[in-house]
């Protein structure tokens, strides 16, 4: 290890921040580029199936929320897409590498909202994961991602909250509400559970991630801490986890839960799920039908700034 390397292993493990200026080693730099992009990339993606019932929403005052949220998730895109720019990468070019499959997102927006408590269930559960996942992030080493990162999460606790909020209403109306809210729950739990990504065994990056201070827990970890905080929310809800495995361990004060299906993981990371196709080319037909606005706004910075020069 030379001095520089020495210096910046220091930092990290004295839990300082890694700055842009400051020197790094490729790979880090590398890995970084790569997670805050892929983490871009699924809040931007991730606006689409809540975005699909902004104009079915049933009510005025669930409407103005939706709208609300979802706008949030495009601001996440945007700090994170900043944050991978101090990095030195390309927004455009990250952006084509999304649109040519070549940069993941999230396999959980590829799972479609058939009824308006997915939109309930997809604050509560995949917003909450999120959360979970997120939390540890704003004390990563690299400072513009962890500072990010504090301002996503206090978003993302108010998405969580009215996730859970509507889901409330739902689970406490109609037998059909209860049964539209089981439903959605049926649906989200398992993809939600994979959210968290390939199981410790199956992660073989974890640990390196973890030497430089980018993850400091591993998904087997956050995935239970995620169960141990749900489970007791559904029972308040009355409504039940779709896995006949679950039961509370007195011993370990912890939940004990079914096996996840990484078959169904790994095939919707391949672009199998049920709306991979869908998704991305939603995604690229509003990326070509706003590049007008792109030109106007680069036009009008242009303009401005000649206009700087000239004062
Ligand atoms: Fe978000
Ligand atoms: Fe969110």
């Amino acid at each position: 290890m030379d001095a520089l390397e020495q210096q910046f292993q220091d930092t990290v493990d004295g839990d300082g921040r890694i700055e842009p200026r400051d020197w790094m080693p490729e790979g880090y730099r590398a890995t970084l580029i790569r997670q805050i992009a892929q983490h871009a990339h699924s809040e931007i993606i991730g606006m689409q199936p809540e975005g699909n019932w902004i104009t079915r929403a049933p009510s005025l005052r669930r409407k103005a929320i939706l709208v609300a949220k979802v706008q949030d998730e495009a601001g996440h895109g945007l700090y994170l897409y900043g944050a991978a720019e101090t990095l030195g990468a390309d927004r455009d070019e990250l952006l084509d590498l999304l649109h040519a499959g070549k940069q993941k997102y999230s396999t959980i927006f590829n799972y479609p909202t058939v009824s308006w408590a997915d939109v309930a269930a997809i604050g509560w559960l995949v917003d909450g994961a999120a959360i979970m996942n997120q939390v540890p992030l704003t004390r990563c080493s690299y400072g513009p991602y962890a500072r990010a990162m504090i301002r996503v999460c206090k978003e993302e606790s108010f998405h969580q909250r009215q996730g859970f909020e509507a889901l409330t209403v739902l689970a406490n109306g109609s037998p059909a509400q209860r049964r539209m809210a089981q439903d959605a729950l049926n649906r989200w739990w398992w993809p939600s559970l994979m959210m968290f990504g390939p199981s410790d065994d199956n992660s073989p990056n974890s640990a390196r991630s973890m030497a430089w201070g980018i993850k400091r827990f591993s998904n087997d970890e956050l995935r239970q801490r995620f169960v141990d905080a749900t489970v007791p929310q559904a029972e308040w809800l009355g409504l039940t986890v779709p896995d006949p495995d679950l039961r509370y361990d007195e011993e370990t004060g912890h939940y004990v839960f079914g096996e996840i299906d990484w078959t169904e993981f790994f095939e919707v990371m391949k672009g199998n799920g049920p709306c991979n196709r869908q998704r991305l080319a939603t995604r690229v037909a509003a990326h070509e039908e706003g590049a007008w606005v792109r030109e106007a706004a680069a036009a009008y910075a242009a303009k401005h700034s000649a206009r700087e020069v000239a004062a």
